[in-house]
């Protein structure tokens, strides 16, 4: 699949299949492509020695067992802890997965909405800031046409931008669109607006689509919410159970 030539609707499985498996681990993207999911999202922070690691949170308290800011570990610490027994003991073999290794997991199988921690942004922008690390690990597997990058840390964004003219953004956002927000989405050359699902109406639907923009909220919480968002006309959604809109059984 391309990032150019997108299915509508389009189902984006919120840290992969969440619903069903530990957030943002390998099981839950593998789930995502069984259930037959056309995107994954994922949430990209930097470990102390300046690893990407997928991971949700500033600590890995929540989702692992073991304690302590995800910039205070280094991936080697990183990858000791259990990343799946706090949602279900059976997942008691995940790891905290590096982009690389979701990357080749998703390659030729579904697209990838890399959202960037705005945690891990630099406003020194050293050589090796978060971006540009996301940007060489896409190049070097030849994926460009293959992903999208979001985050609420629009500055990231540009930064991307001026170092890539052909990667796919998207800005995310909890408030309606508003003057600021179409200025960075022209600014950024944008692909796609993201907001949460509770803020968004026809209206602003019209208006993203009137500057080009695909629309996928997020947080849309189960078939009766996601039915009204298509019926308000968005491209997408973003989604923890992407098989109750697919409707592929496991
Ligand atoms: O990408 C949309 C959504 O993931 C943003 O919220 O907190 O789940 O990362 P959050
Ligand atoms: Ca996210």
């Amino acid at each position: 699949m391309n990032i150019h030539q997108l299915p509508t609707p389009l189902f984006i499985a919120h840290r992969g299949y969440s619903a069903c498996y530990p957030e943002n681990t390998l099981a839950a993207f593998n789930g995502a492509i069984d259930a037959g999911a056309h995107m994954i999202e994922l949430d990209v922070c930097l470990s102390k020695d300046r690893h990407l690691v997928v991971i949700h949170d500033e600590t890995v308290d929540r989702t692992t067992n073991g304690t302590g800011a995800v910039k205070a570990l280094t991936m080697d610490q990183l990858d000791r802890l259990d990343a799946g027994s706090w949602f279900d003991p059976r997942f008691n073999t995940e790891r905290l997965p590096t982009l690389a290794q979701v990357l080749d997991a998703a390659k030729g199988h579904l697209l990838v909405n890399i959202e960037i921690k705005p945690e891990a942004f630099e406003a020194d922008g050293p050589a090796d800031a978060v971006e540009r690390q996301v940007l060489n690990l896409v190049r070097g597997k030849n994926m460009l046409d293959e992903v999208l990058v979001s985050s609420f840390e629009w500055q990231m964004l540009e930064n991307l931008r001026k170092l890539e003219p052909g990667i796919a953004l998207g800005l995310l956002a909890e408030a309606p669109a508003d003057e600021r927000l179409i200025h960075w989405y022209q600014r950024i050359n944008g692909f796609s607006w993201h907001p949460d699902f509770r803020v968004l109406t026809r209206q602003q639907v019209d208006s993203l689509h009137d500057l080009g923009a695909r629309v996928f909220p997020y947080a849309v919480d189960g078939r009766i919410d996601s039915l009204g968002m298509l019926a308000m006309g968005v491209d997408g959604l973003i989604v923890d159970d992407p098989r109750q809109m697919t409707a592929r059984q496991p």
